[in-house]
């Protein structure tokens, strides 16, 4: 037994690996049993077997690039190779009742669907533009025409409702008790700064809220079926994003930095969090980066360097340059975020090729295709009172 941290085995890899949810059945592919194959040699190469329900999946390359970067995000590991094979029918049938049997027993079920992608926008300190980040990406991937959801985590310091002028404020629904985003700007809403403060109960119901926000805003928040859940987490690396790794283990992180060259420590930091929560690091984006004063000069006035620097020492890639644009600032203090204001230059640019970076990399869950429509069909028909285990032998 190995038990040095620092050198990936195949029990860390397959531990790992039940952070990849295949999108169509809700499930990780550990449990679902589509990992055939851990190997791990010594020189940090880790070989991966996945088994697909259908060898021409549409979502291959989204299972396999999931993998492929939960793999990686373990510390020693330096290069990943996965390789797919199709499952005969008894293989898939197996899997689909397996499936169901885990979507039931899951124990602590969440508001937020499995299938939707988690981006927690994070940083290694404040005031880096976490804030604007998360809002305005948010409303670049809507923009997209997907469905997207923004909660604001930093409980204590929210500055989502600010950022997007909210004044209204998110109420239960009577029946399910469940708490109501508050639409704006096309997004669903949370955050504490949308709480009722004004009756002395909701000021009590408000201090049971904040000890347990962050779970509350994934158990008692009726998100509806979202393609997006954009977070802006509190800066630091501590036992928020510890907790929403354990409640959404799809969620994979970005991480915002200023040009300023960064500390070893953040850099080091931040990738150990990722590390111990397995949540892998999509890439860097950095924040207020060089300002083109309109007459041809870019001006560096925090710096150069420090998000190439900071993805370098993680291992991921760098994203984006956001650069300074007073319009983030105005539209801030307007509550009409910058990515949603015509005409998309500067910043709104920047947030908008982004966005269409971010949902190739992390490409949206499909559900009307192979397995998926193969599990509703399945299930359609289970309801209507069949023998399930005869309707899969057929429908295979
Ligand atoms: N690209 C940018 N250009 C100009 N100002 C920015 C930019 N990004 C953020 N800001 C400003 O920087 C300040 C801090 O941003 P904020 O999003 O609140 O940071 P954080 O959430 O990391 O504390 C705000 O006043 C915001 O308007
Ligand atoms: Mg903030």
């Amino acid at each position: 037994m190995n038990n040095n941290p620092s050198e990936p085995t195949a029990e860390r890899v397959w531990a790992a690996l039940r952070g990849v949810i295949d999108p169509e059945l809700g499930e990780n592919v550990v449990d679902l049993g589509m990992v055939a194959s851990v190997d791990v040699t010594r020189d940090g190469v880790v070989d991966i077997g996945l088994a697909l329900t259908i060898a021409e999946c549409p979502l291959r390359d989204q299972i396999e690039g999931d993998t492929r970067r939960r793999a990686l995000s373990l510390p020693g590991v330096n290069e990943v190779f996965v390789h797919t094979t199709a499952m005969t029918k008894r293989q898939r049938a197996e899997l689909m009742s397996r499936a169901r049997e885990k979507a039931r027993e899951r124990a602590e079920p969440t508001q937020v669907s499995p299938t939707t992608r988690v981006i927690a926008v994070s940083s290694g300190k404040g005031g880096v533009g976490k804030s604007s980040v998360s809002v305005n990406l948010a409303i670049a991937i809507k923009n997209l025409g997907f469905r997207v959801g923004l909660m604001d985590a930093d409980i204590w310091g929210f500055s989502v409702p600010r950022l997007l002028g909210i004044t209204a404020r998110m109420e239960a629904d009577d029946v399910t008790r469940l708490i109501i985003p508050v639409e704006a700007h096309g997004l669903k809403v949370v955050s504490t700064g949308l709480i009722i403060d004004s009756e002395e109960t909701a000021l009590m119901w408000r201090g049971l809220m904040l000890a347990k926000a962050l779970e509350q805003f994934l158990k008692q928040v009726d998100w509806g079926d979202l393609d997006y859940l954009v977070i802006d987490m509190p800066p630091g690396t501590g036992d928020i994003q510890m907790a929403l790794s354990r409640m959404l283990p799809q969620a994979e992180m970005v991480v915002v930095t200023t040009p300023q060259r960064a500390s070893q420590k953040v850099a080091a930091r931040i990738a150990d969090m990722a590390r111990r929560s397995h949540m892998p690091i999509v890439g860097v984006i950095e924040n207020m980066s060089g300002f083109d004063c309109g007459h041809g000069t870019v001006h560096h006035l925090f710096g150069q360097g420090g998000g190439q620097e900071l993805a370098d020492g993680i291992g991921v890639p760098l994203l984006a340059t956001v650069p300074l644009d007073m319009r983030v600032v105005e539209g801030g203090d307007r509550g009409r975020p910058v990515a949603g204001e015509m005409p998309l230059y500067g910043a709104a640019l920047a947030f908008a090729e982004t966005a269409e970076l971010l949902v190739q990399l992390v490409p949206p869950a499909q559900d009307e295709t192979c397995t998926g429509r193969l599990a509703k069909l399945l299930e359609g028909l289970a309801q209507s009172g069949q023998d399930w285990d005869s309707l899969a032998a057929l429908t295979t």
